[in-house]
């Protein structure tokens, strides 16, 4: 560990983030490259006479952050660590960065199961890093929850990240093509939850560099109109949910209407178009019959 005032500490941040960037970024380089807890890293300003203990030093620091500004490079994968609702996950380019307004996805699931003492028997499609199955099978214990990816790397990350959250073992995952893997689940499952690739692939062509160039393909790539795997999703789902069980499902920012129409054609009820902080129609939501 290494030891530097907190004065020049702060100079030096100031000076790092005058080149770009935001604080947000700059507090997850710190927590996992410098092992301050942004905790820490908060209280700093109210104690700038004390020290501080850094893992790095702050040229390799300093080369991070320049290389997460000139290559547009995710922070997240440069530092191999994202935090996400309460957890901190790992992440490498074989998934996704689980996003800020994917979060309420769970606070749905809160809402629709008010007891976290249920039974639950729930599956997502499209895992990634693990990170809406992980918060779900921690906030319900007593639950079952089974994850699937295609990808058997993203698979292996989101085990990792289920495996350093709890100890628990009620989450398992699978490998496999959307349904595939849930053979022995047929009309077995309370919920089903899916944030699967959802970018039209002209909007893919045009997605910024730090997305196109990073993130997995197969993790953003929807077919021509974005809306291919939804298709693929819902016509299958009554196969697989309890009477009145439900899919909750994210879309792109204008995709929750045409959503609405292929869950109302394959017979669902109850269906809501739900809103993200930002007023977006994310979420579309319903229960089969
Ligand atoms: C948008 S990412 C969502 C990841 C994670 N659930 C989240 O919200 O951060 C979509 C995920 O679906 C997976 N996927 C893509 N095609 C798939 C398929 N045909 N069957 C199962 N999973 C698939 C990708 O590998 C990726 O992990």
């Amino acid at each position: 560990m290494l030891s530097i005032s907190v004065k020049e500490f702060l100079f030096w941040k100031k000076k790092q983030l005058s080149k770009g960037g935001d604080q947000q970024s700059f507090a997850v380089l710190l927590d996992c490259l410098g092992d301050v807890p942004i905790i820490d890293q908060n209280l700093m300003s109210i104690n700038p006479e004390g020290k501080l203990y850094l893992k790095n030093d702050l040229d390799y620091l300093g080369s991070i952050w320049d290389n997460h500004l000139q290559e547009s490079h995710p922070i997240q994968y440069l530092c191999g660590i994202t935090f996400w609702r309460n957890l901190k996950l790992k992440v490498t380019n074989k998934v996704l960065i689980p996003r800020p307004e994917t979060e309420l996805i769970v606070d749905i699931v809160f809402k629709i199961f008010r007891k976290k003492s249920q039974k639950l028997c729930f599956a997502e499609l499209g895992t990634g890093s693990g990170a809406i199955s992980i918060a779900l099978a921690l906030a319900y214990p007593l639950s079952n929850g089974i994850a699937t990816d295609i990808d058997q790397d993203a698979l292996e990350i989101a085990i990792k990240n289920f495996r350093d959250s709890s100890k628990q073992s009620n989450l398992k995952f699978f490998c496999g093509n959307w349904w595939s893997p849930l053979e022995n689940f047929k009309g077995k499952l309370d919920l089903a939850i899916s944030n699967p690739p959802y970018i039209p692939r002209d909007t893919y062509e045009k997605l910024p560099k730090e997305v196109k160039n990073f993130e997995p393909k197969v993790a953003l790539l929807g077919g021509e109109d974005g809306l291919k795997h939804f298709r693929g999703i819902i016509q299958k789902a009554p196969l697989f949910l309890k009477e009145k069980g439900w899919l909750i499902l994210e879309n792109h920012f204008d995709q929750g209407e045409k959503v609405k129409e292929l869950l109302i054609k394959n017979k669902f009820t109850s269906i809501e178009i739900v809103k993200d902080l930002s007023g977006i129609g994310r979420f579309t939501i319903g229960r089969y019959k």
